[in-house]
């Protein structure tokens, strides 16, 4: 994925004059609040060129900026502060600090003001550009979907059917084969979760179908890529190089959805023919929500909501997964993770006959705490959890009430790696988690696990719009890693990679290679 660091270095530096001249043309009327607002770097007070400077800075300086307010404004002040940034018009977002994040627990639309998620996690990705059918996006009936289907109660029913599709694509995808091959890492972790997500989204025979499978694959990376990359344009020029750079995913959307078509089809004429049942995959979930309403019981409709949920199934499962793996090899305790991980599976899998249920990985409490403190330490972008005032005005402290057009977001990143919630913070201590709770110890009170959200721990957000999607990510992920460390010995070729940001995005290590072999 070279090319996508060399395409974006050219469209920096050729736009970056343009951007300059366009943001003093159209620099927007800003809201009162931000004139009360502390700022990293330059202001929009400041005279223009080093504001703009700053703001096209953030697209390889995000996390630096967002260090130095956290630190500054955060926490000393307890304030919130603006973030430089092109993504959003206005050129800043507010980024609150941990002090406000009682307010994620509050109803979207109260007496006084209204707010939303949806617009943020829309434009991460610049949906709009990819999909014509606005609806889609704004009428997220899919995500009451997984609320209801994939809760923590589903997940005794999905684990022996994940399980059967992860042992499939290990032996399909890494071999049996006991000398030592080099392949991508990234891609490797990729294939095996996309087979799972995808079993579990439409089911089989289609699920294991290898040019769906790549096309899923591609659709969810270029759809992530070519947001992050959009979104380095001012929001007043992205009409004009959006939907070039969308052509990509546009493409394997388009792809999918016509592969995906004759099931959604046949699917759909069971369903009215009257046959009841159907197999028990998100697809018939959504067929059965749908037909109460003729609008959405619509081919296409339907498989293009399929192919949004790509983007949480595969990328974000993939991300997380991946950096696990990368996470242990790359660890100066390699070695005694890997002991403690093995120990651990081999005594659950022998007390409750293999690792197909929900009971036994629930038991795998290390495999929980080395995925949970990958999360931590490895989280997928800058600042998370974004709000967007509709109506009304949201007071965040100190007097401050912010009304429609300013973005908040919590400095997600800055939380898990502050040595006030973590000793030791930027270590990567597999057992961070479940150090104290071996032996059935309960005196620490009770393990924090991947899908438990606390305000020091909110890589899948925190309050009222959780992910919903946790339960499921963190069994499949757990079921992989059981079944890597108990089949496979792997080894890291070369050092582990640096991590850098791109604009608000933690770009993945794509590069990284690994030795894998099975064990004898
Ligand atoms: C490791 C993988 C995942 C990560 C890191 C992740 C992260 C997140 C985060 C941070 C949010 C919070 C958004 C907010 O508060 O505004 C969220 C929401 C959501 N996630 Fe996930 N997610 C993952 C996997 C999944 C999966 C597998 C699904 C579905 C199958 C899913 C479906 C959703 C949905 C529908 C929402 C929106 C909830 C709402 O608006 O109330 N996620 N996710
Ligand atoms: C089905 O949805 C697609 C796009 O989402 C739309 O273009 C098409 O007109 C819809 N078909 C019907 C019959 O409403």
């Amino acid at each position: 994925m070279s090319w996508m660091h060399h395409l974006l270095y050219l469209i920096i530096a050729s736009f970056g004059f343009i951007f300059v001249q366009l943001l003093r043309l159209k620099f927007s009327p800003r809201g009162a609040v931000w004139a009360k607002l502390d700022a990293v770097g330059a202001t929009p007070g400041d005279c223009l060129p080093s504001f703009a400077r700053d703001v096209l800075s953030s697209i390889v300086l995000t996390r630096k900026f967002a260090n130095e307010g956290y630190r500054k404004f955060n926490k000393a002040l307890d304030r919130p502060y603006a973030l430089p940034t092109p993504w959003v018009r206005g050129s800043s977002v507010m980024v609150l600090p941990p002090s406000q994040i009682p307010l994620l627990a509050r109803l979207d639309k109260t007496g006084d003001s209204e707010w939303t998620n949806l617009r943020g996690l829309v434009e991460t990705t610049q949906l709009p550009y990819i999909i014509d059918d606005a609806n889609i996006y704004q009428n997220v009936l899919h995500f009451d979907i997984v609320r209801q289907k994939m809760a923590h109660r589903d997940m005794s029913r999905l684990a022996p059917v994940t399980a059967d599709e992860i042992d499939h694509s290990f032996r399909d995808i890494w071999g049996t084969d006991v000398e030592w091959r080099t392949i991508n890492g990234w891609e490797a972790c990729g294939r095996i979760i996309s087979r799972a997500a995808q079993r579990i989204l439409i089911g089989l025979p289609l699920s294991r179908d290898e040019t769906m499978l790549e096309t899923s694959r591609h659709y969810a990376n270029s759809l992530l890529v070519g947001g992050a990359i959009i979104n380095c344009f001012p929001p007043s020029i992205r009409w004009l190089v959006a939907p070039l750079i969308a052509v990509r995913a546009r493409y394997f959307q388009a792809r999918y959805v016509k592969m995906l078509l004759p099931l959604v089809q046949e699917r759909i004429s069971q369903w009215e023919a009257g046959k009841d049942g159907g197999p028990d995959d998100f697809l018939q979930w959504m067929i059965a929500i749908c037909a109460r309403d003729p609008e959405q019981l619509n081919a296409t409709r339907i498989a293009l909501r399929l192919a949004s949920l790509l983007t949480p199934l595969i990328f974000a499962i993939c991300y997380v997964f991946a950096h696990c793996v990368l996470g242990i090899h790359g660890s100066a305790d390699r070695a005694d993770i890997l002991a403690g991980l093995e120990e651990e599976c081999a005594r659950v899998s022998a007390q409750h006959g293999g690792l197909a249920t929900s009971a036994s990985t629930d038991a795998l409490r290390r495999v929980d705490s080395v995925l949970r403190e990958s999360m931590r330490v490895s989280d997928v972008s800058v600042t998370n959890i974004f709000r967007d005032v509709v109506a009304g005005e949201v007071d965040v402290g100190h007097g401050l009430r912010v009304g429609p057009g300013v973005r908040m977001v919590f400095p997600t990143q800055d939380i898990h790696l502050d040595p006030d919630n973590y000793v030791d913070p930027e270590r990567f201590d597999a057992f961070r988690f479940s150090r104290s709770f071996e032996n059935g110890d309960r005196r620490g009170g009770e393990q924090e696990f991947i899908t438990t959200a606390t305000p020091s721990f909110m890589p899948f957000g925190y309050g009222r719009h959780v992910c919903p999607g946790r339960w499921f990510a963190a069994q499949s992920m757990k079921q992989t890693l059981a079944y890597l460390v108990l089949n496979y010995d792997v080894e890291l070729v070369g050092p582990p990679s640096k991590r850098k940001a791109l604009l608000n995005m933690m770009v993945p290590p794509v590069d990284t290679q690994i030795r894998i072999r099975q064990k004898v």
